[in-house]
C-alpha cells in the first residue's frame, strides 16, 4: 500500500477531455474522503502538436513514466498529420506502448444488461470474453520505421519475438485461470487467433503458443483464423473466454467485438507492462461530436475502475480494489436502469450519467 498515488492524466483531443474529466469525477467518487490518488494533468496531441509543434512533449512522458498509472482520454484529429502521413494524435498512445513496453492490452467485451444487442437474441452476460491484444510487437512494431522510397513503394514489417509472444499467451492463460469461463459452457478456454495457415509470422506466433500452453492442462485451447474469426465474433460470441492475437489483428477485432455489445463507448482497456499501466477507452477522439456533451464516458470510465483494480492489485491496497468494484456495480446499474447516451439509443447527456454514477456512488461510504 502507498500513500499517495500519482495518476498522469492526459485528456487528448476531441471527446478525450470529457470522458477523461468524467471518468475522474468517478473515481473521486468512489473513493470519497478515503481518496489518495493524486491526479495531474499533462498536456500530449493533435490540439497540442498544432499549438507547439509537438504531439507527446518530453516532460508529459517522463511523468507518464514516473506515474502510478496512466488515465488518457482519447488522442488524434484526423488531417493532422506527420510528413509522412501519419497521425500526430496518436503519438502518445504508440510511444507509451513502445518505449513503457506496455505489451497486453487487455480488452473486456461484456454485454450489459439494458443494452440492445444487434444480434438477434443475445441476452446480458451471453457474451463475456477478453480479446487479449499483444501491444509490443506485431505489425505495429513498423510505426516509424517502414520503408518509403521515392514516393511509390511503401513497406511495414510484421515483427514477433519469441519472448513478446511467450510473455503475451502466458498472460492469456493467466486471464482465462482468473476467469469463470465461456458464457456458453463455462469452459477456461484460450483461442489462439492468427494467420498460421498462410504467414510465417503467425506460424510462429502459433508455435510458441503450443509451447506454451501444456504449462497450463486446465485450459483448453483452440486455433481460429482470423477470417473465421470476424464470423464467429458474431455468430457465437459466448464460445469465447479469452482471445489471444498479435497487435494489429488484435486492433481490427476491438472494435469488432465492441459493435456486438453496443459499440465502442462500453469498450475499455488496460495496457500493461511488469511496470507501468496505461488506461483509456478503445474508441478514438470523435471530433464529430466533442464538445456536444453527448460523448459516451462508459468506456473511460470502466478503464479507470480497471486502473484502480490493477493499482490495488499491484500494491495490495483493498480500498482501490473495493472503489473499483462499487464502479463497475453502479455502472451495471445505471445500464441496466436507462442511462444510455446518443450512441447507446439514449438522449443522457455525459454529464448527467455522470452524476448519476456519482450520486450512486456516494450512497456506499
Ligand atoms: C486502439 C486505437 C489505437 C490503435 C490508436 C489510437 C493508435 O485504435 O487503441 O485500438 O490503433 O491501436
Ligand atoms: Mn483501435
Amino acid at each position: 500500500m502507498k500513500d499517495i498515488y500519482e495518476i498522469a492524466v492526459v485528456h487528448g483531443d476531441g471527446i478525450g477531455p470529457e470522458v477523461c474529466a468524467a471518468a475522474v469525477e468517478v473515481v473521486k467518487a468512489a473513493l470519497g474522503n478515503r481518496s489518495h490518488l493524486n491526479f495531474r494533468e499533462y498536456p500530449a496531441g493533435a490540439e497540442h502538436f498544432l499549438k507547439t509543434g509537438e504531439s507527446f512533449p518530453e516532460p508529459t512522458f517522463n511523468a507518464c513514466r514516473n506515474a502510478d498509472a496512466i488515465l488518457h482520454g482519447a488522442g488524434g484529429i484526423p488531417g493532422v498529420v506527420h510528413p509522412d502521413g501519419t497521425e500526430a494524435g496518436l503519438d502518445f498512445t504508440l510511444r507509451l506502448r513502445f518505449e513503457l513496453d506496455l505489451y497486453a492490452n487487455i480488452r473486456p467485451i461484456r454485454l450489459f444488461e439494458g443494452v440492445t444487442c444487434p444480434l438477434s437474441g443475445v441476452k446480458a452476460g451471453e457474451i463475456d470474453y477478453i480479446i487479449l491484444r499483444e501491444n509490443s510487437e506485431g505489425l505495429y512494431a513498423a510505426r516509424g520505421a517502414g520503408v518509403q522510397l521515392r514516393g511509390e513503394l511503401a513497406v511495414d514489417s510484421l515483427v514477433q519475438t519469441r519472448s513478446g509472444v511467450e510473455r503475451i499467451v502466458r498472460k492469456a492463460f493467466e486471464l482465462a485461470r482468473q476467469s469463470n469461463g465461456a458464457p456458453r459452457d463455462g469452459v477456461k478456454r484460450v483461442t489462439c487467433c492468427d494467420k498460421a495457415n498462410v504467414l510465417r509470422s503467425y506460424a510462429f506466433f502459433r508455435s510458441v503458443f503450443d509451447r506454451v500452453a501444456p504449462d497450463y492442462p486446465d485450459i483448453e485451447t483452440e486455433y481460429v483464423l482470423i477470417d473465421a474469426m470476424t464470423m464467429h465474433l458474431v455468430l457465437q460470441p459466448g464460445h469465447f473466454n479469452v482471445i489471444v492475437t498479435e497487435n494489429m489483428f488484435g486492433d481490427i477485432i476491438s472494435d469488432l467485438g465492441a459493435a456486438t455489445i453496443g459499440g465502442m463507448g462500453l469498450a475499455p482497456s488496460a495496457e500493461l507492462g511488469d511496470r507501468n499501466g496505461f488506461f483509456q477507452a478503445a474508441h478514438g477522439s470523435a471530433p464529430d461530436i466533442a464538445g456536444k456533451g453527448i460523448a459516451n464516458p462508459y468506456g473511460t470510465v470502466l478503464s479507470a475502475a480497471a486502473m484502480l483494480d490493477w493499482l490495488g492489485t499491484k500494491h495490495a491496497d483493498r480500498v482501490l480494489c473495493e472503489a473499483a468494484t462499487n464502479i463497475r456495480n453502479v455502472t451495471n446499474t445505471a445500464l441496466a436502469s436507462g442511462c444510455l447516451s446518443a450512441d447507446l439509443h439514449g438522449s443522457w447527456k455525459s454529464a448527467d450519467i455522470t452524476q448519476f454514477l456519482c450520486e450512486r456512488l456516494a450512497r456506499l461510504h
